[in-house]
C-alpha cells in the first residue's frame, strides 16, 4: 500500500530522507513520521540500529508508533501482536497460552535505514534498493566547527521552500533588519546548474548580512556568498569570509509530509575561531527568529498556492535559479525516461 504522493513523485522516491533527529529515537519506545505521504514507525532494534516500518498493525490498523519495545521487537497497543526487526509479525497473543508465530508469515513493510551526521536516514525508493549516500551534512563535527540542528515545521512544499531557502530578494522584505536591510544595490549573479545541482555565485563581496556580521566578520574581510541546490531536497548556502578562516554555512534538507507541509532539519555550522565560544548561545535564538519569519511567509505563500495553484507564476532575473530547480524536480517527479534538462551557465543581474 504505497501512498499516492509516493506513488507520484517518481524518481523523487529514490533518494535518503532524513525522517528523525538521531536523539530522537532512542531504545525506550517508537516514535511515528509521515514522510511522502507514509505513516513510518522508527525504532531502535537491539544493536541499536534504527528500524523503519510501515506504521500500521497488522491486526486492525492500530499505530504501532503508540506501541512499546521490548526484546528487540515492537508491540501494538491494541492487542499486543508483535513485530521483530523484519517486520516479521512473531507473536499473537490471542493465539495461544505463549502466542505462538502463526503458521503463514504476516509482514510489514520495512524501509531501509542509516544514519548519519545526527540524522536517521530513510530510503524511499519503491522496490530499488540505496543506490548512492545519503546528503553529507557539511561540518557536522569537524575540528574548529560548531554546529546544531533545528528541526522546523512549514505549511508549503519543497520546491518552494529551497527556493525561499535560496532566494535572496525576499530576505530584504522578510527578514528586514535582521538580515538584510534594503540598499538598492545591484547584485551580478552567475547561476550554474548540473544534472543533479544548481549553484549560484553572488558577485558581491561587499555584503553586508546585517548585525550578526559584527561576531561572523569583524574585520570586514571580504565576503564569497554562494548558495546550492542538490537533487531533490537539501540546500546549502555558505557565507566564507576573507582567506576561508571563517566561514558560516547552512544546510537546510527537506522531507515531504504531504503537498503542503514539510519538516525540515536544519544545520548551522560556524568557524568562528574564538567567537565559536560566543556564537554558541548568540546564533541558536537569532537563526530561530529568522526561520520564524521564514516559517510565515512560506505559510502566507502557502495559503495562495492551494488555493491558485503554481502553474501561473511569473518570473524576473532574480527568480532565473527558481526556473531551473523547478525543471530538475519537475523532470525527477515525472519519472520519464528522459535525459535530465541540459548542464547550463547563466548570468544575470538583480537589486537588494
Ligand atoms: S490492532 Fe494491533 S494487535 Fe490488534
Ligand atoms: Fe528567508
Amino acid at each position: 500500500m504505497v501512498s499516492k504522493m509516493r506513488q507520484a513523485s517518481g524518481r523523487l522516491t529514490e533518494y535518503w530522507y532524513a525522517a528523525a533527529l538521531s536523539e530522537e529515537v532512542s531504545t525506550k519506545g517508537p516514535v511515528g513520521r509521515v514522510v511522502l505521504g507514509e505513516m513510518i514507525v522508527l525504532w531502535r532494534a537491539a544493536g541499536r540500529q534504527v528500524v523503519a516500518m510501515r506504521d500500521r498493525c497488522l491486526h486492525r490498523n492500530a499505530l504501532l508508533s503508540e506501541g512499546d519495545v521490548f526484546d528487540g521487537c515492537i508491540g501494538c497497543p491494541y492487542h499486543g501482536w508483535t513485530y521483530d526487526s523484519g517486520g516479521r509479525c512473531i507473536n499473537i497473543p490471542s493465539e495461544g497460552a505463549n502466542g505462538e508465530a502463526p503458521a503463514e508469515e504476516r509482514r510489514l513493510e520495512t524501509y531501509p535505514t542509516l544514519e548519519r551526521d545526527g540524522l536517521v536516514w530513510v530510503w524511499m525508493g519503491i522496490g530499488t534498493e540505496p543506490d548512492k549516500a545519503p546528503f553529507a551534512m557539511p561540518h557536522h563535527a569537524s575540528p574548529g566547527w560548531g554546529a546544531y540542528y533545528m528541526k522546523t515545521r512549514f505549511q508549503n512544499g519543497v520546491t518552494n521552500l529551497v527556493e525561499n531557502f535560496m532566494d535572496v530578494p525576499h530576505t530584504v522584505f522578510v527578514h528586514k533588519g535582521w538580515f538584510r536591510s534594503r540598499s538598492r544595490k545591484r547584485v551580478p549573479t552567475t547561476v550554474e546548474r548540473t544534472d543533479h545541482s544548481v549553484l549560484v555565485t553572488y558577485d558581491q563581496p561587499r555584503d553586508s548580512i546585517g548585525f550578526t556580521e559584527k561576531l561572523l566578520n569583524p574585520k570586514g574581510l571580504p565576503m564569497l556568498h554562494t548558495d546550492k541546490f542538490y537533487m531533490p531536497n537539501t540546500t546549502r548556502v555558505d557565507y566564507v569570509f576573507g582567506d576561508e578562516a571563517r566561514a558560516f554555512v547552512i544546510t537546510s534538507t527537506c522531507t515531504p509530509i504531504s503537498e503542503h507541509e514539510t519538516e525540515v532539519y536544519t544545520l548551522i555550522s560556524y568557524k568562528l575561531g574564538l567567537a565559536n565560544l560566543v556564537a554558541r548561545f548568540f546564533l541558536p535564538p537569532y537563526t530561530r527568529k529568522v526561520i520564524q519569519q521564514d516559517v510565515e511567509i512560506m505559510e502566507v505563500q502557502g495559503r495562495g498556492l492551494r488555493h491558485y495553484g503554481d502553474t501561473e507564476f511569473t518570473s524576473t532575473p532574480a527568480d532565473t535559479l527558481h526556473v531551473h530547480i523547478e525543471a530538475l524536480r519537475q523532470w525527477a517527479e515525472s519519472g520519464a525516461d528522459t535525459a535530465p534538462p541540459e548542464p547550463m551557465v547563466e548570468r544575470m543581474d538583480f537589486w537588494i
